[in-house]
């Protein structure tokens, strides 16, 4: 997996016209979803390296991440004569550059492909560090290679369209990157007012955070140690998310993560010694802003069925990131049922 280009973006059709063309290519197409293509596509369709190009368009939620999606985005490129030496650019949000990802790092054994990520979920997290895949089997991301893009543009101009629950959704990831980076990093987050923001003063945040992932990710691409902090939150968020969509009542995958690091800094606190000034700082940041998780004690033991199942396990230990303090990263922490109950009561009803 080689280093990929991560451009803060100040002039977003400059930007994507220079990385088109500093990739040498044959063919170039465009991967949108129903809703990227309405509208983010017209902040860049006019530029002259754009006009040729192949689109190519699939279904705008989770639920597209499918192999039924992948075979239409192979067919498309196979249809419109790719070759191993075209370029694939993914202009959406995590679902179109992971399965987007997925398709050109498998289309003739690999072509180069261009991430444009249009929320902040997959700016600050999914489009850097190069993992691809799709959902499969009712498990997400269960398919997929670690292939980076040869060059992803950050620009702000598309999070001015986007929702506050989909802001909110991305700032929980970066919240994560927050506490296991330094305790300014976080104080600087939580000082952020993320429901009026200053969109200048969010890129600048925004290029802090991935500047965080990007850091952790040279040093473990393949996510053997040193990677599995970006796991932080996601052991307990993934099984709160899979409850929540089982039950009919989806939630964005960032409150799930939200919720999960009121989970795991609490587990942090009992096992490892983080302190409880900082926990109770960070839930009251999260209760304000994410609301609770509605759940009771009978759906404990579906939680924690959940979370054995989780990919980030081996055998039958449910493995946790956690910490000992901002920064103070501890992977591989391991808890027991007992613990786990605690963690969930803690999460209903707090300090
Ligand atoms: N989303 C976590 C990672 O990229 O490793």
């Amino acid at each position: 997996m080689t280093k990929q280009e991560v451009i803060i973006s100040h002039d977003l059709n400059g930007d994507v016209e220079r990385a088109i063309r500093r990739c040498p290519h044959d063919r170039l197409f465009v991967l949108t979803d129903t809703t990227t293509l309405r509208l983010c596509w017209p902040l860049v369709g006019g530029l002259p390296s754009l006009r040729e190009a192949h689109m190519i368009t699939i279904g705008d939620t989770d639920e597209n991440k499918t192999l039924a999606s992948l075979t239409h985005v192979w067919t498309a490129l196979q249809q419109g004569g790719a070759t191993r030496h075209s370029l694939l650019l993914n202009l959406g949000g995590g679902m179109v550059t992971d399965l987007g990802g997925f398709a050109a790092s498998t289309f003739k054994r690999g072509m180069a492909y261009i991430n444009v990520p249009t929320t902040l979920l997959s700016q600050v997290d999914a489009s850097v560090g190069g993992k691809t895949g799709i959902n499969f089997g009712g498990l997400k991301n269960e398919i997929g290679v670690f292939n980076c893009a040869a060059t992803v543009i950050l620009s702000t101009d598309f999070l001015r369209s986007l929702d506050m629950k989909n802001l909110l959704s991305g700032y929980a990831e970066m919240l994560k990157h927050g506490l296991i980076s330094d305790e300014e990093s976080w104080m600087q987050l939580l000082r952020f007012d993320i429901e009026a923001p200053d969109f200048g003063r969010l890129g600048s945040l925004v290029a802090k955070s991935v500047a965080i992932k990007e850091g952790i990710v040279e040093q473990d691409p393949t996510e053997q140690g040193l990677r599995k902090a970006l796991n932080l939150g996601h052991t307990a968020g993934h099984a709160l998310e899979s409850l929540a969509l089982e039950g009919g009542h989806p939630v964005l995958h960032g409150y799930a993560v939200a919720w999960g690091l009121i989970c795991e800094l609490y587990l942090s606190t009992v096992k490892c010694g983080f302190p409880t000034e900082r926990l109770r700082q960070a839930v009251g940041f999260i209760r304000q802003h994410y609301g609770e998780f509605d759940f009771n004690c009978k759906q404990y033991e579906h939680l924690y069925e959940f979370m054995r199942h989780d990919k980030k396990n081996e055998a039958d230990i449910i493995n946790f990131t956690l910490l000992g303090g901002i920064g103070d990263i501890r992977i591989n922490q391991q808890a027991s049922k007992d613990d786990i109950f605690e963690m969930l009561d803690f999460l209903r009803e707090g300090l």
